[in-house]
């Protein structure tokens, strides 16, 4: 294989999981390649850092006297500020705590005076919520898609434009300022799905004109379970509380409720205290980075691998536009005559690498694009390096070269080795193979939609 690559890349910055031995299904274990970023990111090792060191001191929030609950809580509500100026917010925007972007998205759809647009590019998340959604057919170039996203919100007037900032399935990132200014124009609001972008983009919303943001901690390096919604008071305080209960009100009698304003509107029940505290860790540890270093580094990653699979014969990438000026570090691709599953279950089992198929949550897309089976996604981190990189497109290369070595079957949309001898650790019961690793009789239908 030919690399773009001027010098080898080791990981960017320390995560979780680095050193990870898997077993193979041939006998013997290597380190796991994660190329499964965009589903779930591993742990910044600053990140598990101040989680330790705040363990101690976990308590309840907000109510407690007691000095732990102090610290507990004083580290809640700093962490406003911290993801505030992450995202460079103004001064007077909301940070709503939630459990992740699919929460921060239907909090918002409760508070929106009118209809959305969205594209039908969108992940699931970024579409099923919009209770008066207006959904356009992306065109193959942005241009014109661009066009199409303006043409709708002049023939009639909708309350927000929702959009993603980097497509979860083809890592395509699109022009938020220019999307921005179009909303403004035609009297919408824009919200930023930022669950892929933020991973690998900072963003200055003040700057780039956006009203809301959403994004999960645990594609942003901090897998405790926090998510984001960030934005303009007034829609806040006048929507629909999104959870009712304990927090959410100001005065409470039994003929009479008087809500409190965002965020607490929003945020009812004890509330996610350590995930929250990760996420500001998160945010803190990658506002140090040196940006340029790490996109420079992703950039050629991605590039590797792009070129890599591009020079494999039934190897096709998987694009939205033709146009799109830049994409992070997501490449999915298909390869004749396998199944996605298939693909997916070998590179684990004969090579040790983790990849995400399916649909990817974004059923329109990927039946527009030709692929309503699904595809193979690989996407790149903190932690990626240009020998896992190399792994990849050599395990892709003897796939299409010879086939599989082991045998893999289907089983209610699971694909798995069979026999499977691959034995899970002593912390998980049972075997790696063998039909869902969950199934139950009652899911016992894999959703391979999940994305
Ligand atoms: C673009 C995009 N939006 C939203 C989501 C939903 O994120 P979460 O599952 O953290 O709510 C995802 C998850 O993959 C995503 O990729």
């Amino acid at each position: 294989m030919t690399s773009v690559l001027s010098r080898p890349c080791t990981p960017f910055a320390p995560v979780s999981g680095t050193d990870l031995q898997v077993p193979l299904v041939q006998g013997g274990t290597c380190t796991y390649a994660n190329f499964d970023y965009a589903a779930s990111a591993p742990a910044l090792a600053a990140v598990t850092d101040r989680i330790a060191d705040l363990l101690p001191f976990y308590s309840s929030v907000h109510r407690g006297a007691g000095y732990a609950s102090r610290v507990s809580t004083a580290a809640y509500e700093k962490a406003r500020v911290t993801v505030a100026d992450f995202v460079g917010a103004q001064t007077d925007s909301v940070v709503v705590f939630t459990r992740n972007t699919t929460d921060s998205l239907n909090l918002l759809a409760g508070c929106v005076p009118g209809d959305t647009v969205v594209l039908d590019i969108e992940h699931h998340a970024n579409l099923l919520p919009w209770r008066d959604r207006r959904v356009v057919t992306a065109a193959s170039t942005l241009a014109e898609t661009i066009d199409r996203l303006e043409a709708e919100l002049a023939a009639k007037p909708a309350a927000l434009l929702a959009i993603t900032g980097a497509s979860n399935v083809t890592g395509e990132v699109l022009p938020i300022a220019e999307l921005a200014a179009l909303a403004h124009r035609h009297g919408a609001r824009i919200v930023v799905d930022g669950a892929q972008l933020l991973p690998h983009r900072r963003i200055d919303i003040a700057a780039l004109g956006v009203d809301y943001l959403a994004f999960s901690g645990h594609k942003l390096y901090a897998p405790f379970g926090a998510g984001v919604l960030v934005g303009q008071r007034d829609w806040l305080d006048l929507g629909e509380p999104y959870l009712a209960g304990g927090g959410a009100v100001r005065r409470l009698s039994v003929d009479n409720t008087e809500w409190a304003p965002a965020p607490q509107r929003h945020e009812a029940g004890t509330p996610n205290v350590l995930g929250v505290a990760a996420l500001a860790a998160a945010c803190e540890t990658i506002a140090g980075f040196d940006d340029a270093a790490a996109q420079n580094q992703e950039e050629e990653l991605s590039a590797r691998l792009r070129e890599g699979l591009a020079a494999l014969p039934g190897v096709e990438q998987l694009h939205v536009w033709t146009d799109a000026p830049e994409c992070v570090g997501i490449v999915t691709f298909t390869v004749a005559g396998r199944d996605p599953g298939e693909v997916a279950a070998y590179l684990s089992a004969e090579h040790g690498i983790g990849v995400r198929d399916g649909q990817f949550c974004a059923h329109p897309l990927l039946a527009r694009l030709g692929h309503p089976a699904g595809a193979v996604r690989a996407s790149i981190g903190l932690g990626s390096s240009s020998a896992d990189v190399t792994r990849l497109v050599d395990a892709v290369a003897a796939l299409v070269d010879c086939g599989p070595k082991w045998n893999y079957t289907e089983d209610s949309g699971w694909w798995n080795p069979v026999p499977d001898p691959r034995p899970f650790p002593d912390l998980v019961d049972g075997t790696a193979g063998v039909g869902s690793p969950c199934a139950t009789p009652a899911d016992d239908q894999r959703d391979v939609t999940a994305g």
